[in-house]
């Protein structure tokens, strides 16, 4: 089930390549600003995060939150949320563990394994959908289902 036909592909040929759009978008994300990011175990989710957090300026080092459920880094331009919600099982369980007060946040928030908490997410969100190619390449499809998530993705994930 997907929230909208994807508005662009992107493919990805290297690890630098994938951290260098997750930088550019960094680079335009505003407080508030969600990023659903979906795609298998080892898509690279993580890699785009860490250069999501490389255009927000933040200085310490970004790895997947595994056993808790969120990461927070204040160095940047603006607060990042890191989410990982493989090990949660529904939007009611997000929900119990306070995943409101980072949507609703003066940061960034960015979830992988998004889908999971697909219904405890507002409907304006950019959905990134990584899938495995070969072994250096990634495929990367762009979903806008709203007006700010549309300005993302043009922003900060159009060709130029
Ligand atoms: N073009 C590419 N973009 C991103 N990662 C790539 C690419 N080519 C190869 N890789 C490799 O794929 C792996 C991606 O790992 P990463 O942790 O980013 O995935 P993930 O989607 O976060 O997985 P998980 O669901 O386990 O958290 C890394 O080992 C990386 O070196
Ligand atoms: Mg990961």
């Amino acid at each position: 089930m997907t929230p909208s036909a994807p508005v662009s592909e992107i493919t990805s040929t290297s690890v630098e390549q994938t951290r260098a759009l997750g930088a550019r978008l960094g680079s335009v994300v505003r407080a508030g600003d969600v990023i659903a990011l979906q795609g298998d175990l080892g898509a690279g989710k993580t890699n785009f995060v860490q250069g999501l957090a490389r255009g927000l300026q933040i200085t310490e080092d970004v790895n997947s939150p595994t056993f808790i459920l969120a990461n927070e880094y204040h160095s940047g331009r603006l607060p990042l949320y890191h989410i990982d919600a493989y090990r949660v099982s529904d939007a009611a369980e997000a929900e119990g563990f306070g995943l409101d007060d980072y949507l609703f946040g003066d940061g960034v928030t960015v979830i992988e394994w998004a889908e999971r908490v697909r219904d405890a997410l507002p409907q304006d969100v950019l959905w990134l959908e990584f899938e495995y190619r070969d072994e250096t390449t990634r495929a990367l499809y762009v979903r806008a289902p709203g007006a700010n998530a549309g300005r993302l993705a043009k922003e900060g994930l159009a060709r130029v």
